[in-house]
Order: structure tokens, then C-alpha cells, then sequence
């Protein structure tokens, strides 16, 4: 038995494994979180804990039609360089199931929410209307926004509300961004309800402008009996909520027809990791999150962690007909025990091949030295999961609110964590001290993978890309460099939302 194993195994028997796993961390930040148990000042009335819900029959959803393009947001402006639109967030009841209404959260009645386009150096002024009965904001995922345009839980539009949000995207930011509520304590619920859209920048001119484009959002929805959306459970709390059923743009099971177009690629997924794969065809690799990578890279998977982005060329061996499927990926969930199951997402017809694929797609500036330091360290504190099946719900709720950790702490929104000098470079080391995967996300950058290290050996990273989303594996320890252009306060969390609602996520603070 691994360490891995060993863990697992003692986590669903109790005692011996937070000993175990306290002893072997060499994590004092551990330590000290235990102290945080015993306050019962604890806020966890953001936590629900749904119980035996009867799910829908999959069948009963609508399948197997041709794909739709993602509806784009009107621009409302005549101006140039200049995006002006509104965006109106509410309860919708959408009839997806013959016979039910659907209560959904929506961006403009859409599922998902409408396609905003842009270019850069544009600059766009979206007016938010909040239609629901709680507070929300919109965060622009990955953008180089001002951080107090940036939809921060510190800056809720309350319910009723309204607010415009301006600004002006910078020179080559050209990439595959999104964007979803961050409110303080209900993201994922807000996420799961049905909120989140994509948010394309384009360059006038790259080495694949010539190219007509596809959007692909991968994003799963859970719905009981009564095709109504549930409430999380203790699972979903603790691993992350996978929705059974996976959507592409919002259909089940489409039939997709690829002609050599550039197609980019969303996890929209609260926790659901993505395995990509076309038997018989390969994928070409050519950007991530934050746009083209320097050149090529053909692939017979495509792995994309929740909140990830990636731009692809898709290659048969021979034209025809294929099946897009997710290979199972195991993440070490937490008191349940998985079928390792491949999962059919969409047929395929490729009609024709991309060709004459530019060798270079970008040039990278030369990297740039760091002039400072950090570290984050996540971690979880299984003296939490110490007999939870047989505690009190409120003792339960007390447990999730206190077991999910960055640098030994629990998110608190009048803490700064971090802070940064505004432009100056620096290289963070994210360390996961857990058993299971935690993809790591921050606020208003795009940041380059430089190295990893796992079991004593060091890879450097074998191609520069931009990314502000990246999975850490157990006991993995990952090198990123980044900058950040704007004053302000900024987010870095684990993009399983509900891990970050549970507080697995601190605040940068960056100064002149
Ligand atoms: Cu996708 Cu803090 O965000
Ligand atoms: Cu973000
Ligand atoms: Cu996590």
C-alpha cells in the first residue's frame, strides 16, 4: 500500500489516519488550524446539506442533436473599439424536460450565458442588472481587469441591484477567458445554478485569424426527479459537485461536425476533470487560457481541470465519424469509492483536416528573472473528517467550514494573505501538502508554468504558455511566474468552488 492508498484508507476508518496524516506532513500550519475547531464562531449558514435525492432519468433530456453555436451578447454600441451591453441576471424556469420547468439562474434566460466577444484594446462597459433574490457578481476569469472591476466578493451588487462594469483590455490579451459570479460563501451555488459564460478576446491579426472558430463548454448539471437543480450533499462539499449529467454548450450527447476549425475548449465544471480523447484523431494543441502558445504541440488526450481553457486543431487519422469521450482521472475523492468509468460526450464527424498549421504561433519576450518570492501551501486538515458520518449536522457543517486550507488558513475577507509589489515579477511555489488534486487559480494575471516537481524529480516546463488556472497534483510542487499591473486586491483560490467557498482561497494585496 502507497502512502496515497494508506491515507484513503484511513480517512473512511477514523482516528488513525489524522495522526498519520499529521505525522507525516511535517505541516505545522496543520497543527494550528486544529485550535480553529473549537470556535463556534464559525460562519456556516451558507452551507446546505441536501440528503437521498432521487435523480432524473438521463434519458428524459433531450440528446444526440446537431450543436449549436454559443448565442452572442449584442454589442450595443456604435462606436469604435467600444462594447457596450447588458446583462440581466435571474430565476428562469427553462422547460429542457418535456413536461417540467427548470429553475435555473441565468445570464440573459441562456444556458449557458451569452458569448461576449471583444478584441483587444477594446473597451467594454457591461451594465449588471441583479434580478435574483441574493447577492452576485460578475468576475472576469483570467482578464486583465482593475481589480475593483474585477467582481470580487468584497463588491457585491445586492439583490435588486445594478452596477456597470468598465474597463479597458490592454494589448495582446487575446485568449479563451470566461465568466462566472463570485460572491462571498455562494459561487458554487451560483455556478451550478447555471451561471457562467465565455468571454473571447481576439487579436485583429494572429498566426490563426484565418481560421473560422467553434466554442466547446463543457460544463455538468445535476437535476432530481422533478428536474429541479439540488442542493450540495456531504460529497459534493467534500470533493467538489459533479454534475451526472455533462453538457456541451449546453446539450447532451451533440453531434458535432469539426472542419478544420481553431476550437476552444472550456471546463465550466464546478469539479468535474476532463480527460479529453477521439480515438483514431489527435488534437493540436495550439493556445491556452490566456491565448496561442509558441508553437504546436499534437496530443492523443487533452486534460482540462475545472475552470481550464484550451485552443485546439482536431486531426483524424482518417476523415469520418469518432466518439469525443472524457477517460476517467482519478483524484482521490473522499469517502467514496469510484468505478473507473470512461465517459461518452459528443460524436464526431471530422470532414476535413487542418493543414498548413504555422510552426510558430506566437513569439514568446524573452522570460524575465524573479525579483520576489511566494509560497502557497494547500493543504486540508483531516482532523475534520475524524468519524463525520457520525457527527451532528452542525458539527459537520463546522468540519467543511474548516478543513480546506491554503498556507494553514481559512479564507477571511478582511485578511490580507499576500502582498506584491505592482509590476514586479515573481515566482510563486504552490505546494499541495493533500491527497487529492487542487486546481489552482489567480486573480487578474496570466502566469507561466516554469517547473514541477513530484517525488524528488524536477520537469521544466516543455513549452511556454499562459495560464491563470493549473491542477496540482498530491504532494506536487509547481513553479509559476507571474506579475501583477494593477493596484489593488486579488483572489487565489482552488477552482473546485466548493472548495473555495469552504475558504480555500487568500487575498493579494498589490502596492506601488
Ligand atoms: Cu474563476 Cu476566483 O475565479
Ligand atoms: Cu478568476
Ligand atoms: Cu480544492
Amino acid at each position: 500500500m502507497n502512502r496515497r492508498q494508506f491515507l484513503k484508507f484511513n480517512i473512511l476508518t477514523g482516528v488513525s489516519a489524522s495522526i498519520a496524516y499529521a505525522a507525516n506532513s511535517h505541516n505545522m500550519h496543520n497543527m494550528h488550524s486544529m485550535n480553529l475547531t473549537n470556535s463556534s464562531n464559525i460562519d456556516t449558514s451558507f452551507i446546505k446539506l441536501s440528503k437521498n435525492v432521487n435523480l432524473i432519468d438521463e434519458k428524459k433530456f433531450p440528446a444526440h442533436q446537431n450543436l449549436n453555436a454559443l448565442k452572442l451578447l449584442k454589442n450595443e454600441s456604435k462606436e469604435k473599439n467600444f462594447f457596450r451591453a447588458t446583462i440581466e441576471i435571474k430565476e428562469s424556469q427553462l422547460e429542457i424536460i418535456k413536461g417540467f420547468k427548470t429553475k435555473f439562474y441565468t445570464y440573459n434566460d441562456l444556458i449557458p450565458g451569452p458569448k461576449i466577444e471583444v478584441y483587444e484594446g477594446d473597451t467594454i462597459e457591461i451594465l449588471v442588472k441583479n434580478k435574483l433574490k441574493e447577492p452576485t457578481t460578475i468576475h472576469w476569469h483570467g482578464l486583465p481587469v482593475p481589480p475593483d472591476q474585477d467582481g470580487n466578493p468584497h463588491d457585491p451588487i445586492l439583490a435588486g441591484r445594478e452596477r456597470i462594469y468598465r474597463f479597458t483590455l490592454p494589448q495582446n490579451c487575446a485568449g479563451t477567458y470566461w465568466y462566472h459570479p463570485h460572491p462571498h460563501y455562494i459561487t458554487a451555488k451560483q455556478v451550478f445554478m447555471g451561471l457562467a459564460g465565455v468571454f473571447v478576446v481576439k487579436a485583429k491579426k494572429d498566426a490563426l485569424s484565418h481560421l473560422e472558430e467553434k466554442d466547446l463548454v463543457i460544463s455538468d448539471l445535476r437535476l432530481d426527479d422533478k428536474a429541479q437543480i439540488p442542493e450540495n450533499n456531504l460529497n459534493d462539499w467534500l470533493n467538489g459537485r459533479e454534475g451526472e449529467i455533462v453538457l456541451i454548450n449546453g446539450q447532451l450527447k451533440p453531434k458535432i461536425t469539426i472542419n478544420a476549425e481553431r476550437i476552444r475548449i472550456y471546463n465550466f465544471c464546478s469539479a468535474r476533470y476532463l480527460n479529453l480523447k477521439i480515438q483514431n484523431a489527435k488534437f493540436i494543441l495550439v493556445g491556452t487560457d490566456g491565448g496561442l502558445i509558441e508553437k504546436p504541440i499534437e496530443q492523443e488526450e487533452l486534460f482540462l481541470s475545472p475552470a481550464s481553457r484550451v485552443e485546439v486543431l482536431i486531426k483524424a487519422d482518417k476523415l469520418g465519424e469518432f466518439k469525443l469521450e472524457s477517460l476517467y482521472y482519478d483524484r482521490d475523492k473522499m469517502l467514496i469509492k469510484e468505478e473507473p468509468k470512461n465517459l461518452f460526450l459528443a460524436d464526431i464527424k471530422i470532414e476535413k483536416n487542418p493543414n498548413n498549421i504555422p510552426s510558430t504561433l506566437k513569439k514568446f519576450k524573452k522570460q524575465e528573472e524573479p525579483k520576489n518570492f511566494k509560497e502557497v501551501i494547500m493543504s486540508e486538515d483531516h482532523m475534520q473528517m475524524h468519524g463525520i458520518d457520525k457527527k451532528s449536522e452542525d458539527e459537520i457543517k463546522k468540519s467543511l467550514a474548516s478543513m480546506f486550507l491554503l498556507n494553514g488558513k481559512v479564507f477571511d475577507m478582511k485578511r490580507i494573505d499576500l502582498k506584491s509589489k505592482l509590476n514586479e515579477v515573481e515566482d510563486w511555489v504552490i505546494i499541495n501538502k493533500s491527497h487529492m488534486d487542487h486546481p489552482f487559480h489567480i486573480h487578474g494575471t496570466q502566469f507561466e508554468l516554469i517547473s514541477s516537481k513530484l517525488n524528488g524529480k524536477t520537469a521544466k516546463a516543455n513549452f511556454r504558455a499562459l495560464r491563470d488556472t493549473i491542477n496540482v497534483r498530491p504532494n506536487e510542487e509547481l513553479r509559476l511566474r507571474m506579475v501583477q499591473n494593477y493596484e489593488g486586491i486579488r483572489m487565489y483560490h482552488c477552482h473546485i468552488l466548493e472548495h473555495e467557498d469552504l475558504g480555500m482561497m487568500g487575498i493579494l494585496e498589490i502596492q506601488k
